[in-house]
């Protein structure tokens, strides 16, 4: 008999709804899971582009009373899900609805469990910590993106610490999760590229996890060719439909991959810089990435090998390790196609903030304590983990 070591869980959404005009869903989906006033929890982003008032606009057509909470910020904080919690109680709110990329998600997810279980967020830092299930829930993704929409995972800075706190939990899941491509045409092709990115970094961390499995595999590899196949197009031409719905697949299949398989060093490490400097978690995930490759493909050489074919290289009469290295370098030529800034340094001057190699030790010694680096393929000292932020600067 197995012992339970050695069983694998798989979670995600009972309900998804992926395609061109999934949203017209909304209403009847909430209403479905028992809802009769949710909270709609977005951000400032989302409703300067419209998004939020069409949203409105087909709850209030099919009589659905709602309140709305709209101050997620980029890399929520535990005050955003203080805030969010109030607006729930006050408004006698029963359901949640979010709205957005990984934000909005995030910090439902966060209001969801405190109003459930009391406490504070800071309460469920870690696995499972929840001890009842969060109100009906159902998710609207905008980007493709964080998988949030679909995901165990919540990500919340404790803004005391500047540390992004990592929840993962099986009742914050999305009890249903809608991915619309019309949602997501609107995106600027630097978000376009900093969300396609995060995918690619959630398939290929999972593809090399230590607790990767066949399923998550397929997930991982799916994800890969349809990332190589389309992100540049997406990025290129915002309007191009086809490539806007297979990202939506694409990310969404990133998402089962690391909902399950979990990730490693680049997302243990891209939380701190979120964490300490407030930067954007797509374009840390993609300027680190190929950096923790290379430190990573001595453990993993024939799945790096792997990534390389997935992403369309040739490897014919390759030796292994050329193979694992040409994975590398396409991954360092894609985030380069689609504009990602080439080190840290400056893609801190893009956003205004200063990033600096005095700050990598204590960043160094958050990452060691991150969820994430759990399934790494292979464990680096803090010496080790400095090395990859200082060759990332
Ligand atoms: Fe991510």
């Amino acid at each position: 008999m197995a012992s339970i070591e050695q069983v694998s869980g798989f979670f995600m959404p009972r309900v998804t709804l992926i395609g061109i005009g999934a949203h017209k869903e909304i209403p009847a989906r909430i209403k479905a899971l028992g809802a009769k006033k949710p909270l709609l929890v977005t951000d400032k982003g989302i409703t300067a582009c419209g998004i939020t008032a069409q949203i409105e606009a087909q709850l209030k057509a099919a009589k659905l009373n709602y309140a709305i909470y709209d101050e997620t910020v980029p890399n929520p904080t535990d005050v955003n899900v203080a805030k969010g919690v109030q607006v729930y109680k006050d408004n006698k709110c029963d359901s949640l609805i979010t709205l957005g990329g990984g934000s909005s998600h995030d910090c439902g997810k966060g209001i969801g469990l405190v109003v459930s279980n009391g406490g504070a967020i800071h309460d469920y830092e870690g696995l499972d910590k929840s001890k009842k299930s969060l109100p009906p829930y159902l998710a609207v993704n905008t980007t493709a993106g964080t998988a949030s929409e679909m995901t165990r995972f919540c990500i919340i800075t404790d803004t005391s610490r500047k540390v992004k706190m990592a929840i993962v939990d099986w009742r914050v899941t999305p009890n249903t999760a809608i991915d619309d491509p019309l949602l997501m045409v609107g995106m600027p092709p630097s978000l376009t590229a900093a969300t396609g990115m995060d995918a690619l970094t959630h398939a290929v961390e999972a593809f090399v996890s230590t607790a990767a499995t066949h399923m998550t595999d397929a997930c991982a590899e799916k994800a890969i060719v349809l990332i190589a196949k389309y992100l540049r197009k997406a990025v290129g031409d915002g309007s191009n439909m086809e490539a806007r719905e297979q990202m939506a697949h694409a990310q969404f299949l990133a998402g089962m991959a690391f909902n399950n398989a979990s990730l490693g060093y680049v997302h243990a490490m891209a939380h701190q810089l979120g964490g300490f400097y407030d930067l954007p978690h797509g374009e840390c995930n993609a300027i680190l990435l190929p950096h923790v490759c290379q430190f990573n493909f001595i453990a993993r050489m024939g799945r790096y090998g792997t990534i390389a074919r997935l992403l369309d290289e040739n490897t014919a009469g390759l030796t292994p390790r050329e193979a694992a290295l040409k994975g590398i370098e396409a991954i360092r030529t894609l985030s380069a196609d689609v504009g990602i800034p080439s080190g840290l340094v400056e893609l801190g001057k893009r956003y205004g903030k200063n990033v600096q190699a005095k700050d990598i030790d204590i960043m160094t010694k958050n990452a060691q304590r991150d969820a994430c680096m759990l399934t790494n393929p292979r464990k680096a000292n803090d010496a080790q983990i400095a090395a990859i932020y200082q060759s990332a600067l």
